[in-house]
């Protein structure tokens, strides 16, 4: 069995499902925005933001993915930031996204939610017209503010709801159960929005099964608790429950001492849909081909599990039938 080197990687087309475009702030576009803005930043220099990325868990993480955000405040600022990221997956022929974004992280600082998404909308536009990509967008909940806030964004985003796909959880897991979130995602179903939300990253299994049960989600962003819940595995392998797993996500988080440890390729054995997503790779060492690179180099990943992947990755996605189809029939014929 021949393993996936970084050329046939790159020739797999690939969906993204799980990239917080926050997460893709790279430390050059953050100094250019801090002056350009005139926001203070802690740091003096490229080299000074790079040597503050060292984590020890989610929450040391996102002390400073907060800070590094707060230099986003027109809309140019987000087309600029959105724009960048498309052209990373075009790099790495990553032909469909579905986007994270955070508003809270942003109305909070006084900025209005219509310019976080007409900003990144026109990125995505952009990226459609010029070399055909396609991309949603999902409004994440800040899951360590309170339901009454959470309802409040969701109101707030009503008049933008043409642009958003659906609603997602994020933030910092640990103490913020899905449950704590069970009306604001009624909610969102209710208004025909499709629910994804963080679970299993580091919290504990019983999260997944709280986030499927009470919050109905269709998909489980990270997920790999689950390893600790044999039902729950079995499970997710009958409902074919994706799970957009991030691995130089979880090793910079500290989740795994070691790529070596992760279950990812096990799991995939196991016949769940897992995918490989970024999450936010400005952070974490590298976006997509990165991350199905570090299971080729730390887990041996063949030729025919990077294909089985990126299949997944579109059969997670929330792209029509005939769409998925196309790019699967693609995958096969390599
Ligand atoms: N926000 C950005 N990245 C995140 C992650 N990995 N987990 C939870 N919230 C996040
Ligand atoms: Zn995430």
């Amino acid at each position: 069995m021949s393993i996936a080197d970084l050329d046939f990687i790159k020739a797999l087309p690939k969906a993204e499902l799980h990239l917080h475009i926050e997460g893709s702030l790279e430390p050059e576009l953050l100094f250019e925005l801090s002056r350009r803005n005139n926001i203070g930043i802690p740091f003096s220099s490229i080299d000074e933001i790079r040597a503050a990325y060292k984590f020890h868990n989610l929450q040391s993480f996102l002390d400073i993915y907060y800070k590094g955000a707060s230099v986003l405040i027109h809309e140019q600022d987000f087309y600029d930031l959105t724009m960048a990221y498309l052209q990373r997956c075009r790099e790495d022929n990553v032909v469909h996204t579905e986007i994270f974004f955070d508003p809270q992280t942003h109305t909070e600082r006084g900025i209005d939610i219509g310019v976080v998404i007409r900003g990144i909308h026109r990125a995505l536009k952009a990226a459609e017209s010029e070399w055909g990509m396609s991309s949603q967008l999902i409004l994440c909940f800040l899951r360590h503010l309170s339901e009454e806030d959470a309802i409040a964004t969701l109101e707030s985003a009503k008049p933008h709801l043409e642009f958003i796909k659906g609603v997602g959880l994020d933030s910092s897991e640990l103490g913020h159960p899905p449950s704590k979130f069970q009306k604001v995602f009624a909610m969102a179903k209710a208004l025909g929005l499709e629910r994804v939300a963080h679970a299993g990253e580091e919290g504990p299994a019983e999260y997944i099964r709280e986030a499927l049960d009470l919050l109905e989600v269709s998909r489980i962003d990270h997920g790999v608790r689950c390893v600790e819940d044999e039902t729950l595995i079995e499970r997710l392998k009958e409902q074919e429950i994706p799970l957009t797993v991030c691995p130089l996500s979880n090793t910079a988080l500290c989740v795994y001492d070691d790529m070596s440890q992760h279950p990812i390729l096990g799991l995939l054995e196991r016949g769940l849909c897992v995918t490989v997503n970024a999450d936010d790779p400005a952070y974490f060492g590298g976006y997509v081909n990165r991350n199905y690179l570090a299971l080729s180099e730390s887990l041996g990943m063949t030729r025919e599990q990077a294909k089985r992947l990126a299949i997944n990755s579109f059969k997670a996605s929330y792209l029509t039938d005939s769409e998925k189809q196309k790019w699967i029939d693609t995958i096969e014929a390599l």
